[in-house]
């Protein structure tokens, strides 16, 4: 992926995610869900035995993608203040950068909010610099300078090995895009945001009349970085005659934050079929879907006969086509999940599915009462 996106300044270029820190109430056993169930393994740990007195975090990796799952250690500090008003969610998308002192710079320059100066943390492995600023609700984005380093992930941080378990990755690859909630009318602020502050490009839009079903509604626009390896589509809830997955988020959520996390890999039959033996859930969608799926995307490489007892999504457009599917709610609260995807040629995000999506999503709502 090395596509120049047209229009973005590109003024603070991105090599990819570096790591997604989610906010949880109990990091250990966290961890242990995304080995067993997601097929990641042990890579690094921060607590109480590497000296860190208020926070514990395990680091857990699968191919490019690391996930810092964080808690902590005693009552009233800010990573627990999150988690009672948000639940468990994620608090920062951290993005890898050449020069973190000079993305900061060039993102407060440019109107961004504070969250971190650069710090030079360093240990026997090299040295990192981390800098940070706010982006919708109380999601950070921390940009990492790792040129210099060579230790497992980030200084400060143990190894961690688990010897006796380390189960079979499940073929995730890396971060493919990460989609934001945010208020009704927020929408285009933060799209302006991420072409003023970070020098993004909308490639994509979405009404309510591309997103909706009979009850529900909401809008989308997908930022994109200068060089495509980062895509941030932001929704915002449109209005509809029920409540809409973007406002019972918001709700639940008590704010703006991480909606969903997409991860690509390179045989979605293999990969949903080992996360769905591992006990991870996923949304249906009717099984009539299928009955018309090749009038509507045409042929595919897939058996459509593999593809329907998974309730693996199709969509096509004008670059190829996309095979993709969608995981219940990963936490207590009916805020964040997965999106499983495999790209073949399409560039799009799977416009095609959206309303038998959707009204998988309002089946799921009427079940908890809130649509
Ligand atoms: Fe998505």
């Amino acid at each position: 992926m090395s596509q120049t996106v047209e229009g973005a300044k590109d003024f603070m270029p991105i090599n990819g995610t570096d790591y997604l820190e989610f906010y949880v109430s109990n990091a250990k056993q966290a961890a242990h869900y995304y080995k067993s169930a997601f097929g990641f393994k042990s890579l690094a740990y921060k607590g109480l035995e590497t000296g860190s007195k208020e926070l514990e975090s395990y680091v857990v990796v699968q191919d490019k993608i690391r996930l810092v799952l964080t808690s902590p250690l005693k009552s009233g500090t800010e990573v627990g203040k999150h988690i009672d008003k948000h639940g468990d969610g994620v608090k920062v998308t951290a993005l890898w950068v050449d020069d973190a002192t000079y993305a900061y710079n060039e993102a407060i320059k440019r109107g961004a909010t504070h969250y971190m100066k650069p710090v030079l943390e360093k240990d026997e492995f090299g040295t990192v610099v981390r800098s940070g600023i706010y982006s919708y609700g109380e999601v950070v984005h921390i940009f990492v300078e790792r040129k210099n380093y060579n230790g497992v992930f980030l200084p400060g941080f143990t190894s961690w090995e688990t010897p006796n378990y380390t189960p079979e990755d499940v073929g995730l690859k890396y971060v493919d895009h990460m989609v934001g909630n945010v208020a009704l009318g927020q929408m285009n602020h933060w799209v302006k945001f991420y072409e003023e502050v970070m020098g993004f490009t909308q490639i994509m839009s979405f009404d309510d009349k591309d997103i909706s079903t009979e009850f529900t509604a909401l809008m989308s626009k997908v930022m994109s970085s200068g060089n495509g390896r980062i895509k941030f589509p932001i929704n915002e809830p449109a209005p509809g005659l029920k409540k809409s997955q973007v406002d019972e988020y918001l709700e639940f959520y008590e704010g703006e934050g991480v909606q969903h996390i997409a991860v690509a890999t390179d045989n979605i039959v293999k990969t949903v079929t080992e996360l769905r033996n591992r006990g991870v859930e996923f949304l249906r969608v009717p099984d009539s879907y299928y009955d018309v799926l090749t009038d509507r995307v045409g042929k595919i490489d897939e058996d459509i006969e593999a593809l329907r007892p998974l309730g693996i999504l199709v969509d096509r457009d004008d670059e190829g086509y996309l095979l993709q599917i969608f995981t219940k709610t990963v936490q207590a609260r009916p805020t964040m999940f997965f999106e499983i995807i495999q790209r073949k040629g399409a560039t799009s995000f799977g416009k095609g599915n959206f309303k038998a999506l959707f009204e998988a999503l309002e089946r799921e709502q009427e079940l908890r009462g809130t649509l």
